[in-house]
């Protein structure tokens, strides 16, 4: 008989990727289903970065590039970090990686040991906690609902901080519910973190140029934190790059030094080409990609208008990503005992989108707004019926 290892059998396919398989598949035969489930923006990426790409096919970016990406989209990204983050990276703090995804995946297994206690607020990404349960570590969730606009307090990080606890991972903006951390509200995270220096942290920054209004503060330009913080960020979400795979890095040295080695034994780096295209993409910055969060601010507005109707749903409007992140809750009942029963009640009237259960959170759904203006009509009033029918049954 041939075994599967026990790591890879207890590995969960995300639920973000179960739902999308799921809906393409009623799309293949033949149903009518409005996807709002994929966490991708549905622009195209923008020419002046194809051409980028481009050119390095005919420049012959073809072979094995340096593991931690080409020095001069290293020191783009050093760039990016002082105009955007007020943050001093030097190239060799920064690794490229094929995504965000990997950048994470890199961190926590250069960091984490099985038994360590990793904190992850919930809501949370859904790979977050699969990463950390995959390599042994014990995850420490405290809970920021609705009624905290999705954010934790000091007190929840004080009280989920332990002797073992080794990392934090958080992401502002946040998905699934696009909440932003404040800079106060930062500083006084941070203040706790002080009290605990033993605790590293991922800011994950991937949604930073998809915010309407508030200020982005990056977790690592408080004083004191550069030593003690993984900035990460990448190009999928602001630039409408998802297929291309590029992500990075800042990070204190070792740490830089401990990922590239992982990097080395796993992939060897982010594909020269996508490398090439994404010198483009950093060096514009956000001026150049800020038509798509215009377009996101009235899809927005679109989709919470119609939800808004529906007389049981609360959720508050985003300050970043491109989700709602609705609380359901009082849709619950016997029939319906899950927020993953009510999506597939939802899935069958005609959308797809994702449970609250993915993102450590029961009794609220995820919707994508990043559809078309038509498509989020169509898809909140197929919603709405749903969602009433639930409610007079
Ligand atoms: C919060 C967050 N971090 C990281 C990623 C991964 O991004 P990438 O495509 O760069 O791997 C995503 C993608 O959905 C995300 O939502």
């Amino acid at each position: 008989m041939l075994f599967l290892s026990n790591r890879v059998k207890s590995l969960a396919v995300p639920m973000t990727i179960e739902m999308t398989k799921k809906s393409r598949e009623l799309q293949e035969a033949g149903h009518d289903i409005i996807s709002l489930s994929l966490g991708e923006p549905d622009f195209d990426t923008p020419d002046f970065i194809k051409t980028s790409g481009k050119r390095g096919i005919d420049e012959n970016y073809s072979h094995y590039m340096p593991v931690p990406g080409y020095l001069d989209l290293r020191q783009a990204i050093s760039e990016k970090f002082k105009r955007d983050n007020n943050l001093s990276y030097q190239p060799n703090q920064i690794i490229v990686s094929t995504g965000a995804k990997q950048s994470i995946a890199n961190i926590v297994l250069a960091i984490v040991n099985q038994g360590d206690d990793v904190i992850i607020p919930a809501p949370y990404w859904v790979s977050y906690a699969d990463l950390v349960k995959f390599i042994g570590g014990n995850i420490v969730s405290p809970k920021a609902g609705l009624d905290q606009g999705f954010k934790i307090t000091p007190a929840q990080l004080e009280d989920s901080i332990t002797k073992k606890t080794k990392l934090m991972i958080f992401s502002s903006p946040n998905n699934p519910s696009g909440a932003m951390y404040s800079e106060d509200e930062l500083k006084s995270l941070v203040i706790v973190l002080k009290k605990h220096p033993q605790v590293w942290v991922i800011s994950d920054e991937i949604y930073e140029y998809i915010s309407y209004g508030e200020k982005h503060v990056s977790m690592a330009s408080f004083e004191g934190m550069k030593d003690r913080v993984a900035t990460v960020n990448g190009l999928s979400k602001g630039f409408a790059m998802t297929g291309w795979r590029i992500g990075f890095m800042g990070a204190p040295e070792t740490l830089a030094r401990a990922c590239e080695k992982i990097q080395s034994q796993f992939t060897s780096g982010a594909s020269s080409i996508a490398q090439r295209a994404a010198i483009a993409a950093v060096l514009a910055g956000p001026e150049k990609v800020s038509y798509m969060v215009e377009d996101f601010t009235i899809r927005r507005k679109i989709l919470a208008n119609i939800l808004n109707k529906a007389k049981y749903l609360n959720f508050i409007e985003p300050a970043g990503a491109f989700y709602l992140f609705v609380d359901a809750s009082n849709y619950l009942n016997e029939n319906y005992k899950t927020a993953s029963d009510l999506c597939m009640a939802i899935l069958d009237g005609g959308v797809a989108s994702v449970p609250g259960e993915a993102f450590g959170l029961d009794g609220y759904i995820r919707f994508s707004y990043a559809a078309s203006e038509e498509n989020l009509k169509k898809a909140g009033e197929r919603i709405i019926t749903t969602l009433l029918s639930i409610k007079s049954n």
